[in-house]
């Protein structure tokens, strides 16, 4: 076996990803953590999405293709011009909802707001308002988080940010989780 993905791609995948690269952005959720979001998506009919940080959409595009009909997502983005990417490749996607707002304001004002899957890929609901996000999973709901191993693009101090996060995870009494030391190093919990 390999990590290579011989399952087709998502629709809309490969025109974002050359619209991500002629964008210069350099953040994009590798392709591994892509598939293993679609993955765990598929688990989860009829259920309600949130994703924060979309960037360009490279996420959604396969979470979205792991979702089934009944369930719905919230994207959230501060950044307008990622989000347009996004938007133009998947903005016909009845199912989903993008938000171009500062993730803590939208957290604050959606705190009694549940979810049955949230990929919490930007500071908020990661390094910042983790309890605030976590209260937002359902029981049996993933909590997913990819770049937990050393990336090229971490700034200085972000390493010891990174070790605390995930101690914080796992003094938590309310979830299950398992790390993965695969792609950009991935967290999987669920809450029960
Ligand atoms: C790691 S990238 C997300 C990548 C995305 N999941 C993908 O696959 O392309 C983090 C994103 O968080 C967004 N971001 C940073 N600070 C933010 C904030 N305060 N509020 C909302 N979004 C923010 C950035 O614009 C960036 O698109």
């Amino acid at each position: 076996m390999t990590d290579k993905i011989f399952q087709p791609l998502p629709k809309s995948y490969l025109n974002i990803d050359k619209a991500t690269k002629e964008n210069g952005f350099t953040m994009p959720s590798d392709i591994l953590t892509c598939s293993m979001l679609r993955t765990l998506a598929a688990s989860k009919p009829k259920s309600k999405f949130l994703e924060l940080g979309t960037g360009t959409g490279l996420s959604t595009c396969w979470i979205l293709d792991g979702m089934d009909n009944d369930s719905k997502i919230i994207s959230i983005d501060h950044n307008k011009s990622l989000l347009q990417i996004a938007e133009n490749f998947l903005g016909q996607d009845k199912r989903l909802d993008f938000v171009c707002e500062d993730g803590q304001t939208w957290i604050k004002a959606n705190l009694k707001q549940k979810f049955d899957y949230i990929f919490a890929d930007t500071w908020h609901g990661k390094y910042l308002l983790l309890d605030e996000v976590l209260e937002m999973v359902n029981k049996g709901g993933f909590y997913i988080v990819d770049d937990m191993l050393p990336q090229a693009n971490w700034p200085e101090g972000h390493q010891e940010k990174a070790i605390d996060f995930v101690k914080k995870l796992e003094r938590r009494n309310d979830i299950v989780l398992t790390k993965q030391h695969w792609a950009t190093g991935i967290i999987i919990a669920v809450k029960q």
